[in-house]
């Protein structure tokens, strides 16, 4: 079966208003998967209760999951439960449908997180490294792995990215820790030598193109580009692609801790991510260096 037709669950959000436009613009058929149906050609679905509208399926030669409840809001049990659950039960109910219309895709390729690490220091994170053992995120991105895992025992080809911080102007982490650059000032969370490692993301939509087409492409790989910076440095070198000179005030991590709550483990932990096996799969990025992926962003925002 040639890929001609690509679903995208969770295509609404930020990283599919970049892969949306590119797989268009490479000649794809592309169709969402959406809880509230908006966008041009979109497929109605309950991922909690169990609703996938089997024309979807019959649809999709290929199926992007970019779905899941945003990080980046307050932490309470029930919050944390729906971030891990809607990444869980997204997977489960995509695949009980294609079960149901005893229909595949040639092609899985999900979204998945960096933060399976955890906390790491210095370390170059691989896929073979083990999961982190402290905090919230790496037994949700554990439970996330799990789920996507299940569709190699239908024969579909089936590869997950552990994705680093977007970077974006549109929304994501960017223009928030940018926020307050106007007034040359950047906070810096605790001592700021935790390392972020991050992607541009047309970088990120060029690799879920990659990856449909590059047959090859199989199983866990991290999602970054080749340059981690500590966080301090990171900051400035955003400041820099802007042109400006700003002051890093440290905000202590237990302030961090109080402002964020449980929420701060997306901010103050260390995780630097090797980019050996994406390398190796011969993908190449258009942005690998962080000033130039920031002037980029700034040009087109
Ligand atoms: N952005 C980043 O820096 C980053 C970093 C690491 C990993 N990722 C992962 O990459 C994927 C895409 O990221 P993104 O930034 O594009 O995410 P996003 O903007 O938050 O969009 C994700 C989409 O998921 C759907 N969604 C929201 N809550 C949901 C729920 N409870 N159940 C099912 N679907 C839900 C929404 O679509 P509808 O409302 O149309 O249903 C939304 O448009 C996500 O899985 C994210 O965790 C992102």
């Amino acid at each position: 079966m040639e890929i001609k037709r690509v679903l995208v669950a969770g295509g609404s959000g930020l990283v599919g208003s970049e892969l949306l436009p590119l797989l268009a613009e490479q000649g794809y058929e592309v169709a969402i998967l959406s809880r509230s149906g908006k966008g041009n050609r979109s497929y109605a679905w309950d991922p909690e209760n169990g609703y996938v509208d089997p024309e979807a399926i019959r649809f999709a030669d290929a199926i992007i999951n970019l779905s899941g409840a945003n990080v980046a809001s307050y932490w309470t049990e029930a919050y944390k439960k729906k971030i891990t659950d809607s990444r869980t039960q997204s997977n489960a109910v995509l695949l009980a449908a294609c079960i149901k219309e005893n229909r595949f895709p040639k092609v899985y390729l999900s979204a998945g997180g960096m933060n399976y690490y955890g906390d790491s220091g210095d370390s170059w994170m691989r896929e073979s490294d083990p999961a982190g053992k402290e905090g919230f995120l790496p037994g949700s991105c554990v439970a996330w792995e799990n789920a996507v895992s299940l569709w190699k025992d239908y024969g579909v080809r089936t590869a997950q990215f552990r994705i680093s911080l977007v970077l974006s102007m549109k929304g994501g982490a960017l223009p928030k820790m940018l926020m307050t650059l106007p007034a040359r000032i950047l906070p810096v969370f605790g001592d700021g030598n935790q390392w972020y490692s991050w992607i541009h993301i047309r970088d990120l939509a060029n690799l879920f193109l990659f990856s449909l087409k590059n047959e090859a492409i199989s199983g866990i790989y991290n999602a970054a580009s080749p340059e981690p910076w500590r966080m301090r440095n990171f900051l400035r070198h955003c400041a820099s692609a802007h042109g400006v000179h700003a002051w890093y005030p440290s905000i202590p991590e237990f302030m961090v801790k109080i402002m964020l709550g449980q929420m701060s483990e997306t901010v103050l932990t260390s995780i630097r991510l090797s980019v050996e096996r994406l390398e190796q799969a011969g993908f190449t990025w258009m942005f690998p260096e962080l000033e130039k992926a920031v002037r980029d962003l700034r040009k087109k925002s």
